[in-house]
């Protein structure tokens, strides 16, 4: 079964073409970054603009590169939510058009959903539930015991920032540009990452939840200190050593927590077979580090096969939309007309 994606939710047009659920025909994103650069972030306005001139392009040149056209294609799956609601629109209305113009099934995908089956794109062997996943995006971060295809409890998720996005407001505070993973993953490379003694909340005894607001305040007064003290002026002026010294302290105090919570989660459900990393950060090369580390050798531990799979992208949703396809069949029509939702049920 050929599975059209589309993808808009942020500020990435995404569409690809995905057989049964794992195997990627093509996988195309159409990237923001340059754009969101210049203000330090998304401005959804903008956003959506650029997903209205280039959605039907990226949708083009995924069936090119697939070797398809959409009359093979036997159905569409689009991020419903959640996400930036004029970006979603631009994605879901595209959606629902090709979808009764070419009589095909529409299959609405939560955002969450898709990251998680991100470690289904490309693999040969079979995964084995149930699965402890941990998310970790720019709007999300999250604990899951997957008990089974579509089966979710939520054990934690975070009760302010979400990690990416404590790694872009670092960034951002540092002067390194957006997004600020990968800056700030760069930069903890050559830092010390005991330079600085920050926060890990870890919250009440036993709760699996995240908050990384106040490890995000505690980088903000480490900036401010540094700045009086040095008496600096402008930000082109901090020096690479403090710039590299507090991104290795942050990021250290962000993993610690991840993947602390991660242990915590199999201790309490210790049943699961594997352990799924996915979401944005989980390109960060660190965190797979210091999980792979902490976890015992008998269980699988998955990532996304490919860094491309881990930022936001369509593959993922077209995986997820086949496993919900084959599961509720009764509930996928062509022009179901879908509209922007935060359901997390389907
Ligand atoms: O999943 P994603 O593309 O979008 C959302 O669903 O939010 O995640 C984007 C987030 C951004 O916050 C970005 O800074 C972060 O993923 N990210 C990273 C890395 N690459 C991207 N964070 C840490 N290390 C990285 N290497
Ligand atoms: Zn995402």
């Amino acid at each position: 079964m050929k599975i059209l994606g589309i993808e808009s939710s942020c500020d990435d047009s995404g569409a690809s073409v995905v057989e049964n659920g794992v195997k990627v025909l093509s996988n195309v994103v159409s990237s923001q970054i340059d754009i969101h650069n210049k203000t330090g972030g998304v401005v959804p306005e903008v956003a959506a603009r650029e997903h209205l001139l280039n959605i039907l392009p990226v949708i083009d040149s995924a069936l090119k590169k697939a070797n398809t056209d959409l009359n093979e294609i036997d159905a569409i799956a689009v991020t419903k939510g959640p996400g930036l609601i004029s970006s979603l629109i631009i994605g879901t209305q595209t959606a629902n058009v090709l979808s009764i113009v070419k009589n095909k099934v529409l299959i609405p995908v939560h955002h969450i959903v898709g990251h998680i089956y991100s470690n289904w794109l490309d693999i040969e062997d079979e995964i084995v539930f149930p699965v402890i996943v941990l998310t970790v995006s720019g709007g999300h971060n999250e604990i899951i015991l997957m008990r089974d295809h579509l089966d979710f409890q939520v054990l934690g998720e975070s009760r302010d920032d979400a990690c990416g996005e404590a790694f872009d407001k670092v960034a951002r505070i540092l002067n390194m540009g957006y997004p600020g993973g990968p800056e700030i993953y760069k930069a903890s490379l050559k830092g010390n990452e005991n330079a600085f003694k920050l926060p890990k909340a870890m919250l009440e005894k036993g709760s699996l939840d995240f908050s990384f607001s106040g490890l995000k305040t505690a980088v903000l007064n480490e900036y401010l200190r540094y700045i009086q003290m040095n008496n600096i002026k402008e930000e082109k002026d901090l020096s690479e050593k403090f710039k590299c010294d507090i991104s290795a302290s942050f990021q250290k105090a962000c993993n610690e927590v991840l993947s602390d919570k991660v242990i915590m989660a199999l201790n309490q459900y210790p049943e699961a077979k594997e352990i799924h990393l996915a979401g944005g950060v989980s390109a960060n090369l660190n965190l797979r580090e210091m999980i792979k580390s902490k976890i015992p050798n008998s269980l699988k531990f998955r990532f996304p096969k490919s860094l491309k799979y881990c930022t936001d992208n369509a593959s993922m949703i077209a995986s997820a939309g086949y496993f919900i396809y084959n599961s509720r069949k009764e509930s996928c029509h062509s022009s179901s007309n879908i509209i922007p939702s935060t359901d997390f049920s389907m």
